[in-house]
């Protein structure tokens, strides 16, 4: 498996989330246990070989920011999963999974059908440690191995996704890789596939509104990860999605986090929004 694991660009930085995830488990009051989380870190390098130094303190706290906020987003969109399926979606479409473990660790309803969609690398790592594990999904998983950058829809389509069907579809911790050409693209090209009832769910962090991307992108360790940073949709996605159709409610990272009783210390406008393409 060791081998398996791509090192190079963006498949690092689902490590790097996993990573967070893992250490969001060794706490007594996790917003959530994700038991793969530890499985895919162990059978993967370093993720940061030549990063900074753990044990200065600016680091410490700019990995705790790194932690809290990865924390706070994935039980969101866990949150947001079981909602919409206990509506009656029955559709799942996870953009840019990386080593998202959904499929395994939530429940779910009979008869759900998850779509994964990343990219080659990112799979190949991917499905040999789940194999390693003995993962059973409690859902119909598929996944799609695409550059979201490419036609992906077609290859979604014929990987069975039905847009004459509601679908659910997560946006997390994908945008900020984007230009804002090729994200606006992508929400046009999510939008043009979700039918009455549909339902999505992002994180809206920008670059340059998100103290802690900001502050992790002038550290000289990061720099491989952060120049990966294209900064996403210039403008308010939300009205890009209203423009599209959508019913937009957006939600402030820091109120969302004080729901679940954490603090976010970095003053940014970033936050999540979900939409609901209504069903008249
Ligand atoms: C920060 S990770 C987030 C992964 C996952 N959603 C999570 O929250 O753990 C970013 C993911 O976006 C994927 N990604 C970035 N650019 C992509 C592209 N052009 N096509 C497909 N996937 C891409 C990476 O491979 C990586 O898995």
């Amino acid at each position: 498996v060791e081998e398996m694991a791509d090192r190079s660009g963006v498949g690092e930085t689902a490590l790097g989330a996993a990573m967070m995830r893992a250490e969001e488990g060794e706490r007594v009051d996790r917003l959530f246990d994700d038991p793969f989380a530890a499985a895919f870190l162990a059978a993967a390098p370093d993720p940061f070989p030549d990063g900074p130094d753990p044990d200065d303190p600016q680091i410490a706290e700019l990995k705790e920011a790194f932690q809290t906020n990865v924390a706070v987003r994935t039980r969101f969109f866990d949150d947001f999963l079981r909602s919409v399926c206990a509506g009656g979606c029955r559709q799942v479409v996870l953009l840019a999974a990386g080593l998202d473990s959904r499929a395994f660790r939530l429940e779910w309803p009979a008869s759900v059908r998850l779509f994964e969609l990343d990219l080659p690398e990112v799979f190949s790592f991917k499905e040999a440690v789940l194999a390693s594990c003995g993962a059973a999904p409690g859902c119909e998983r598929i996944t799609v191995a695409v550059d979201l950058r490419a036609d992906w829809p077609r290859e979604l389509a014929k990987a069975g996704f039905e847009a004459s069907r509601p679908a659910a579809w997560t946006i997390e911790g994908l945008l900020s890789y984007l230009t804002d050409e090729a994200a606006t693209r992508l929400l046009a090209d999510v939008s043009a596939l979700s039918g009455r009832a549909s339902h999505l769910a992002l994180d809206t962090a920008h670059l340059d509104d998100d103290a802690t991307l900001t502050r992790a992108r002038d550290l000289p360790g990061l720099d491989g990860i952060s120049t990966m940073w294209h900064g996403g949709v210039r403008g308010d996605p939300g009205a890009l999605l209203e423009r599209n159709g959508w019913q937009v409610d957006r939600l402030d990272r820091a109120a969302l986090a004080t729901a679940y009783s954490r603090q976010i210390r970095d003053r940014s406008s970033a936050g999540f929004l979900t939409a609901t393409k209504q069903p008249h």
